[in-house]
């Protein structure tokens, strides 16, 4: 066993100017040691895993649990409370065999035909905010005209939420996604969604439709508290994500000119552009899974219950996975990048939103070539103090034709 250092926080502390950047300590701990001991805000002492290896292998291991009642949360603000069991429904919160039981009907609701029409129904919600977005003229915040909007319609369209419905529900899962909102909001928010989402599972009992909660509703005997935590569950980690990524990723994009005129120029580049904006911007700062049993990890003993997060940006900027990591370069391999985890949590709307940026990114830099930060980069808010990384706003212009 090696000698470790010293339990602390997780590092999120982010270099100065550098806003596509992992917080830097995460770097040297993934060169002197990949599996560190972290304390975690509750006061648990576990483990924090940075490199792309050990990543990996923590996510494909069966003895790592992703029970709810057994991690500890390794994010201040995240979730408060001692550990306890996921409700019915939660799957991202449970092992198997009841995390595959509930997996498997829901890809099996993922169908060819169903992506294909959400496929088409994005190229036309795209090309809708674009023409708004024009019409409205220079400056806009590209956040609140475009990259929120886009993936919150297409989550929407796939369980067939009324569209009328949305600003509420998008106001509400905000909360529940911040780090600075206090618990009693988190709970008025939570019980207003659920509320939400039970009365949308009943109205699809009454008169299904050919989405993908209908589908669910029609096609299998799960429970309306069930059905209401699943479609939670979908809004919950399908729109502030893509979200983020739309935003950051056109961010990014106009930070690196060279890049950008490279996928102008070149379309048949986007689907590389779109895994190496995700591997290069990872904006989920990781996971977390408990020890079952007694393991070693990489010269370390991980005990029985302890909690072990793994980071997300550390492993997709490891160096002896990723040749110059800190580089974008939309030319290169991404082969293994875990931005969307690993192993049977793998996230299950990855196509989703893959056809999403696939289309958005594209098609706004063509719709406006002119188009540019509308402040200086140092003053585009970032999200340091939410889960999920990226801009709280994006003000951008352009000249009009
Ligand atoms: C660019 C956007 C997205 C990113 C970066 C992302 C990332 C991730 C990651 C890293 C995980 C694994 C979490 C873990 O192991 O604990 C995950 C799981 C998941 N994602 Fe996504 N996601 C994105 C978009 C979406 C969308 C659009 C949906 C839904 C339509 C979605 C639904 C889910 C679900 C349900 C899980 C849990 C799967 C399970 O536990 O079996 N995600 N996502």
């Amino acid at each position: 066993m090696s000698e470790s250092t010293a339990p602390a926080p997780l590092p999120a502390a982010r270099k100065a100017g550098c806003p596509f950047d992992p917080p830097e300590d995460l770097a040297r701990l993934r060169r002197d040691h990949p599996i560190s001991p972290m304390a975690y805000p509750d006061g648990h002492i576990g483990w924090l895993v940075t490199s792309h290896a050990l990543v990996r292998a923590v996510l494909a291991d069966p003895r790592f649990s992703h029970r709810a009642d057994l991690t500890h949360s390794p994010l201040s603000g995240a979730r408060t409370g001692a550990p306890r069991p996921a409700p019915p429904g939660i799957f991202t919160s449970m092992d198997p065999p009841e995390h595959t039981r509930y997996r498997r009907l829901l890809t099996g609701q993922f169908t060819v035909r169903r992506m294909r029409r959400l496929t088409g129904r994005i190229h036309e919600i795209t090309a809708e905010h674009l023409d708004a977005m024009e019409r409205q003229g220079p400056p806009v915040d590209l956040m609140e005209a475009f990259a929120l909007p886009i993936p919150s319609l297409v989550i929407c369209e796939l369980l067939g939420v009324p569209t009328t419905e949305r600003a509420g529900f998008q106001s509400d899962m905000s909360k529940l996604m911040s780090l600075e909102v206090s618990t009693d909001e988190k709970i008025a928010a939570f019980g207003t969604l659920q509320a939400f989402m039970l009365d949308l599972v009943l109205a699809k009992r009454a008169e299904p439709a050919d989405d993908l909660l209908s589908g669910l509703v029609t096609g299998t005997d799960l429970t309306d508290e069930e059905l209401t935590n699943i479609g939670g569950v979908l809004m919950g980690a399908g729109f502030e994500t893509t979200a983020n990524m739309l935003s950051l990723g056109a961010y990014a994009l106009l930070g690196h000119p060279e890049q950008l005129a490279a996928l102008r120029a070149d379309t048949g580049l986007t689907d590389k552009a779109v895994e190496e904006l995700l591997r290069y911007l990872s904006i989920i700062p990781g996971t977390v899974r408990a020890a079952l049993e007694d393991v070693e990890l990489g010269g370390q003993l991980v005990r029985a219950g302890q909690s072990v997060m793994v980071s997300i940006p550390a492993a997709n900027r490891d160096p002896e996975h990723f040749a110059d990591p800190d580089t974008l370069d939309l030319h290169r391999p991404t082969a293994g990048h875990v931005a969307f985890g690993h192993g049977i949590h793998q996230c299950l709307g990855q196509q989703l939103a893959r056809v999403e940026m696939q289309v958005g990114i594209p098609a706004l830099f063509a719709r406006f070539p002119t188009l540019r930060l509308a402040v200086p980069p140092d003053e585009v808010p970032l999200r340091t103090d939410m889960m999920i990384y990226g801009v709280h706003r994006l003000p951008v212009t352009w000249d009009k034709g």
